[in-house]
């Protein structure tokens, strides 16, 4: 395992940075691509721990791709253009919730057997949050006490799946998806009312290929066959991915003097929600809109350091809105001074860790005031924070988050399981590094 030391920053970060393709994106675009029939481009596509399994499941399919420097180009044949494999692959998804639920909605979609499978920390993620739903759509999907690995059994072409109005328990993006995937192949209406503003790119591109959706009330959305014989292939830039930009956002903000321009970033306002609050800290944060591509809106932000952040209460549709960020956030509220609240996260329990534990035990070993919540946190910021030591407990969000705090901490702050970083985000550490103007 290889760790990462981040010493105190002396002087200002600086720099103007270009971010790998957003991961839900590069996610949604691979898979879609597939379903569509001719050749998809995407550009700045995401090579990371996370998409690699999604790109080798796709291989296993005969699916066929390259990946060009960062220009993923995939062969789509449509949904029932997919050979059948006489015996059911074993797809290994990784770390990836996403890969393995959106496989699960794609593959009862084409009607294709397979296993899904994951490393152990996969296999304690809840999954039947999909396979109920997904079964009640006539979808031959076990799960193995609620966790994978699961087993999709072959569906005959002729035998549609049945349409399904359903209300998610959770705001998921991930569950919408795959539920959404597998609408594809029934014969009549889906409805899926959600809880919250979970990200909606799968709406977004599925309109672009060509999928016949609406969105007949708040956080709902209508998928209504038939569909048109072919769906388009998917040629664009992915956006730069908003949740990697919020570590440098972190970074900046700290370090006094900074200043950091991120271009491209994506600005959907369902991910938007971490911008949102550490401009309600007073955070100096400038964002600029550029344009639409395929629906998503992006732009250039630039972030300069902010002394005298204070504290905020965050809940409700907020927390859906940057449900992956509370790691930076959570550096951000131990520097901003009183005291931050998050409220109406239990789903962060359910993440690579559990968020909320991690979270407030190590700020707790920098010496921060933190708190844990049933469904939340509490942390009383403003002082600054010791150096140390800290294991990730493998999961990305909470090494770099803590990697960043070491940019402000009275001593050096190592990642010993850094490793992990590379499943979103390889280029990480490079990318903090040439920020500085400290070191050589
Ligand atoms: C994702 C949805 C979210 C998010 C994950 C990516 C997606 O998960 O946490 O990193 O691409 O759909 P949930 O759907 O479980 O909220």
């Amino acid at each position: 395992m290889t760790a990462l030391t981040v010493p105190p920053a002396t002087t200002p970060l600086d720099g103007e940075i270009h971010l790998p393709g957003d991961k839900s994106l590069s996610h949604r675009a691979a898979l879609f691509a597939a379903i569509t029939t001719g050749e998809s481009r995407i550009a700045n596509f995401l090579d990371a721990g996370v998409t690699r399994p999604l790109l080798r499941a796709l291989q296993n399919l005969s699916i066929p791709w390259e990946l060009t420097g960062d220009v993923l180009t995939v062969h789509g044949r449509g949904l029932t253009g997919l050979p059948r494999p006489v015996t059911p692959p074993t797809l290994h998804c990784g770390h990836s919730a996403t890969t393995m639920r959106l496989l699960a909605g794609f593959l009862a979609a084409a009607g294709l057997p397979a296993v899904l499978d994951g490393s152990p920390g996969l296999r304690r993620r809840p999954m039947r949050r999909i396979t109920a739903p997904l079964q009640a759509m006539g979808v031959p999907i076990e799960d193995t006490d609620g966790h994978a690995p699961l087993r999709l059994a072959a569906r005959p072409a002729a035998r549609p799946l049945r349409g399904l109005t359903y209300r998610l328990p959770v705001a998921s993006a991930q569950v919408k998806t795959a539920l959404l995937l597998a609408a594809l192949a029934a014969d009549g209406p889906t409805t899926l009312t959600e809880p919250g503003p979970s990200r909606d790119h799968t709406e977004r591109l599925f309109t672009a290929m060509g999928v016949p959706l609406s969105r007949p009330a708040p956080h709902t959305v209508r998928l209504t066959p038939p569909l048109p014989e072919r769906l388009l292939p998917l040629r664009f830039t992915l956006p730069g991915d908003i949740s990697s930009a919020a570590f440098l956002i972190v970074a900046a903000l700290l370090v006094p003097g900074s200043r950091l321009t991120l271009r491209n970033v994506l600005l959907n306002p369902t991910r938007t929600g971490f911008l949102d609050a550490v401009a309600a800290m007073g955070a100096r944060l400038t964002v600029t809109p550029l344009g639409k591509t395929y629906g998503e809106p992006f732009g250039d932000l630039t972030v300069e350091h902010t002394p005298g952040l204070h504290g905020i209460t965050v809940g409700g549709d907020w927390v859906v809105r940057m449900v992956d960020e509370f790691p930076a956030f959570a550096i951000v509220a131990a520097a901003a001074q009183g005291e931050t609240v998050v409220r109406d996260a239990a789903e962060l329990r359910h993440k690579e860790s559990d968020r909320i534990a991690a979270i407030v035990s190590r700020l707790q070993a920098l010496g921060v005031a933190a708190e844990a919540l049933p469904d939340g946190f509490r942390i009383r910021g403003g002082r600054r924070w010791r150096g140390g030591a800290l294991d990730a407990g493998g999961d990305h969000r909470i090494a770099m988050a803590f990697a960043v705090a070491g940019l402000a901490a009275e001593s050096p702050v190592t990642i010993t399981d850094a490793d992990i970083i590379a499943q979103s985000f390889p280029s990480f550490a490079a990318v903090l590094q040439a920020c500085r103007t400290d070191q050589p």
